[in-house]
């Protein structure tokens, strides 16, 4: 693994960690308010970030560097907000919505970079 494919499967072990370690806080404590943090962060940082680290490493050579830069930065930026809005949200600090709404955008563009970045690998001749 090298490169954004590597860079992204690294982000996805430590998100992997840091969701199994709120999961288990919530389990011992018996306070699961933060279930859709836990879940955001296990969800998307674990398991799409993985999936981005798997695909970029088979196919990233069909990708141009600056299309997956964009990709990679903007999901990185905009769900690193995103975690921290929705801690600080459910922690009952409303005031932090605009953070975790921006975010959200942030994030939802960075995967439709994704879905081009996808749809032009597929379209290259794998010969
Ligand atoms: C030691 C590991 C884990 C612990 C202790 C843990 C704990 C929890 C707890 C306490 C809840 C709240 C349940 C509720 O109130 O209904 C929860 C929900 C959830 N967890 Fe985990 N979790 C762990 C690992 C994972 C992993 C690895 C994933 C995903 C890859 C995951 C995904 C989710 C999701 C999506 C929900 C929300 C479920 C729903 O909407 O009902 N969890 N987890
Ligand atoms: C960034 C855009 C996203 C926004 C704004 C968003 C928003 C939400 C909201 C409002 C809920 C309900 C939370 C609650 O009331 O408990 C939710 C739940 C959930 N979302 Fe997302 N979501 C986003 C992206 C994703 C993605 C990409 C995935 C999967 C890869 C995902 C997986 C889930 C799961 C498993 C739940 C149920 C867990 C829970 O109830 O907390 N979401 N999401």
């Amino acid at each position: 693994m090298q490169g954004i494919g590597k860079a992204f499967f690294v982000s996805a072990l430590v998100y992997g960690v840091i969701g199994i370690l709120l999961g288990l806080h919530m389990a011992m404590s018996k306070n699961h308010g933060q279930m859709p943090t836990h879940a955001h962060v296990l969800v998307i940082g674990w398991l799409s970030f993985a999936v981005f680290g798997l695909f970029y490493s088979a196919h990233g050579h069909a990708v141009p560097r600056l299309l997956a830069a964009a990709h990679f930065w903007l999901a990185q930026i905009s769900l690193a907000a995103l975690v921290v809005g929705l801690y600080l949200l459910y922690s009952g600090q409303t005031q932090y919505e605009p953070v975790a709404a921006i975010s959200s955008l942030g994030y939802a563009t960075s995967f439709l970079i994704f879905v081009a970045v996808a749809l032009r690998a597929m379209h290259q001749r794998s010969d």
